[in-house]
């Protein structure tokens, strides 16, 4: 227990955890450099764990846990103030368009993008928070929006705070409290001496307390090494013309690519553009243009109301868009930023976990998912002051793609989830579980597939899986290989699922389908193929289906909602590499969703020219397995799966008809 701690950011965030502890009986000092352009300033203050879409799993768990504090949180600042923060639990309402209704995707959409299984017929949402409103439903109960309208999703839990009135009375009753608050602070340095934080470094002079807390949002990373950067939204705000008396609107609006907040005090804001431009200011016409555009679409009368203010903010932004939380390499200092989307929503969990831990010593297991490390073998931030861990290996794939100094990369993002590594591998086939472990660290994969039936039978290679593997850094793909029909590939599926859950893969809904009948070439049924993927669709998986390369059927597997296709390059086993290239070419095309060519590689030259091409990712199993030095022919796939990405992304020179010199005739010396 410190007694002295100095918080660094005069966000919310920091705001809330320096109340916190305050009142626990700490001693307090907060340093930020200006609140007005912080994410605490530009946000709208929804609440909004169930509009947003906060996939289940632990950032659900921590924003839920917070959206129930928020009531008592926001009555005990205003109570000690007598400063309203603006708290009301008014509910936001999702609709959706009409586009929709005529789309033949329209159940998928809704399906993908509510993050249900529900489809458009009256129901509750499976995460137990939105309920799907009828057309007549939605207009009668808001009356206002677009004709365009056709029905959309309700989620009562959700609400709103004014940000700005919040972080008012938030400075308000850190004042009442006696905590030091300095403004205008910039943070120059970190002074660390054994893995301590010895004082702080900044403009007005060096600081120094027993504790510190990292809370500087997107400016984080100007004074440590950690991902966070800044993504800037741009925003607006209307107001009620006077003529019209009662409020028009008493709940949030959240539709695509706008939400509109209505404020009691008759301001509407409209939020927000999400750019990754730096920390660029300024509002934009193409911005506003487009947030307009959209507000009017949804809520049509908004077009003659008054503009009363434009601003902007940068939302403070990891590479899994989680927020970072908990201990850091330094035993005095605690992080708590990175908060994205969710800074407001997350304020006064972060700040209960935090005190917890630094005046509790108590550490949430919550805290586990959102603890730095995650970053460390992921990040392109080299973190000078860790100790790496024992199983960090500067040879990862991932350090690798970190070394692409000339290009920007996306990461690879299947249903939501993303991946820094686009090679995956087996367990398939191994002579021994150690080289399997040797090859899938040397590979640097984040997901490994696994054949739920091989489990069921603890065939060789599959004894012990649970503990072969680390399950906390490995995404497992469970595959439904041995599969014949439809119906068993759905059975299979279902297992698999459970089976990752046993893993500690809560969240894990991914299934790789394989509904293969002909046991001599393992070509997969693509009729089956179809049915199980609609039904696992259904059902909410994440389908990952394995096709020959069938562009017309990779084409229906996509429009009925799988979140990549798989398409063979060779049959299963079989090492011929890029048999099916001119199809694998037409697929990658005409795709929306990420392809990974599975299947038939043999060699790293077969698997850097599928990624030439623009494959998304590989699958590659049996090329390593059974090569005769498996760890090392996994490296190599690792190295050439990231050259292959790295000369999609750089461009390959035209192919020309004859010779041409490289040297230059002009300017040469003529005889
Ligand atoms: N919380 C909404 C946004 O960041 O735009």
């Amino acid at each position: 227990m410190s007694s002295k701690i100095l918080i660094l950011g005069s966000g919310v965030i920091g705001l809330a955890i320096a109340v916190e502890l305050q009142l626990r009986g700490a001693q307090v000092t907060l340093v930020g450099r200006d609140i007005n352009g912080a994410a605490t300033n530009a946000a709208a203050g929804m609440l909004a764990p169930g509009a947003e879409q906060i996939p289940a799993g632990s950032m659900q768990d921590l924003c839920r846990r917070s959206l129930y504090l928020y009531p008592e949180w926001t009555r005990k600042i205003e109570e000690s103030t007598g400063e309203n923060s603006g708290y009301w639990c008014c509910g936001i309402l999702a609709p959706v368009f009409k586009e929709l209704e005529n789309s033949k995707q329209n159940t998928k959409f809704v399906e993908t993008y509510r993050g249900t299984s529900q489809t458009l017929e009256a129901g509750k949402q499976s995460d137990d928070s939105g309920y799907w409103l009828n057309k007549e439903a939605i207009h009668q109960y808001q009356p206002g929006l677009s004709t365009e309208v056709i029905g959309g999703w309700w989620y009562p839990e959700d609400g709103q705070v004014d940000n700005r009135a919040l972080a008012k009375a938030l400075l308000t009753y850190s004042h009442s409290l006696g905590i030091d608050i300095k403004e205008g602070v910039i943070v120059e340095g970190i002074q660390q001496r054994q893995g301590e934080v010895i004082g702080v470094q900044t403009n007005i002079g060096t600081l120094s307390a027993e504790h510190y807390v990292l809370a500087a949002g997107a400016w984080s990373n100007q004074i440590l090494p950690l991902p966070v950067n800044p993504r800037k939204g741009q925003m607006l705000s209307l107001r009620v013309p006077e003529s019209i008396t009662e409020l028009p609107l008493n709940r949030v609006l959240f539709g695509e690519n706008i939400y509109i907040v209505p404020r009691r005090d008759r301001r509407i804001i409209l939020g927000a553009t999400s750019e990754d431009v730096g920390f660029t200011p300024g509002n934009t016409p193409v911005g506003i243009q487009n947030l307009l555009q959209q507000a009017i679409r949804l809520y049509p009368e908004l077009k003659d109301y008054p503009i009363q203010e434009l601003w902007w903010g940068f939302r403070p932004t990891t590479p899994d868009e989680l927020p970072i939380l908990g201990s850091s390499p330094c035993k005095n200092l605690t992080l708590a930023t990175g908060h994205h989307r969710n800074g407001i929503l997350l304020a006064p969990i972060t700040a209960k976990l935090i005190a917890d831990s630094i005046w509790e010593e108590k550490s949430d297991p919550l805290l586990s998912d959102f603890h730095f490390s995650r970053f460390l073998e992921r990040s392109s931030t080299n973190i000078p002051m860790l100790t790496h861990p024992a199983n960090f290996s500067p040879n990862s794939a991932v350090a690798d793609r970190q070394n692409i100094q000339y290009l920007e990369d996306s990461l690879l993002k299947i249903a939501g989830k993303t991946f820094q590594s686009r090679l995956m591998t087996g367990t398939g086939k191994y002579r021994s579980i150690e080289e399997m472990q040797q090859s899938v660290i040397a590979s640097g994969c984040e997901i490994v597939t696994v054949a739920v039936r091989r489990v069921q039978t603890n065939a060789p290679g599959h004894e012990g899986l649970a503990e072969a593997l680390d399950w906390g850094k490995i995404w497992m793909l469970p595959n439904t290989a041995g599969c014949k029909t439809a119906e068993e590939a759905v059975r299979v599926a279902r297992l698999g699922r459970e089976m990752a859950k046993l893993l500690g893969q809560e969240d894990n809904n991914f299934v790789k389908l394989e509904v293969i009948p002909d046991p001599k070439y393992l070509l997969p049924d693509p009729i089956g193929t179809l049915q199980a993927a609609e039904q696992l669709v259904k059902e909410g998986f994440a389908v990952l289906p394995y096709i020959n390369a069938d562009p017309m059927l990779a084409k229906h597997l996509e429009e009925a909602g799988c979140a990549t296709v798989m398409p063979l390059a060779a049959p299963i086993g079989s090492g011929q590499g890029l048999q099916t290239i001119a199809n694998i070419k037409i697929i990658i095309e005409n795709a929306q969703v990420p392809i990974v060519v599975d299947a038939g590689i043999g060699l790293p030259s077969e698997a850097a020219q599928a990624m030439e091409l623009g494959a998304d990712a590989l699958l590659i199993n049996s090329a390593i397995a059974l090569a005769q030095n498996s760890p090392a022919m996994a490296q190599a796939m690792k190295l050439a799966a990231n050259s292959g990405r790295i000369a999609y992304l750089a461009g390959r020179m035209p192919i020309q008809s004859h010779a041409i010199a490289s040297s230059p005739v002009s300017g040469r010396i003529n005889e």
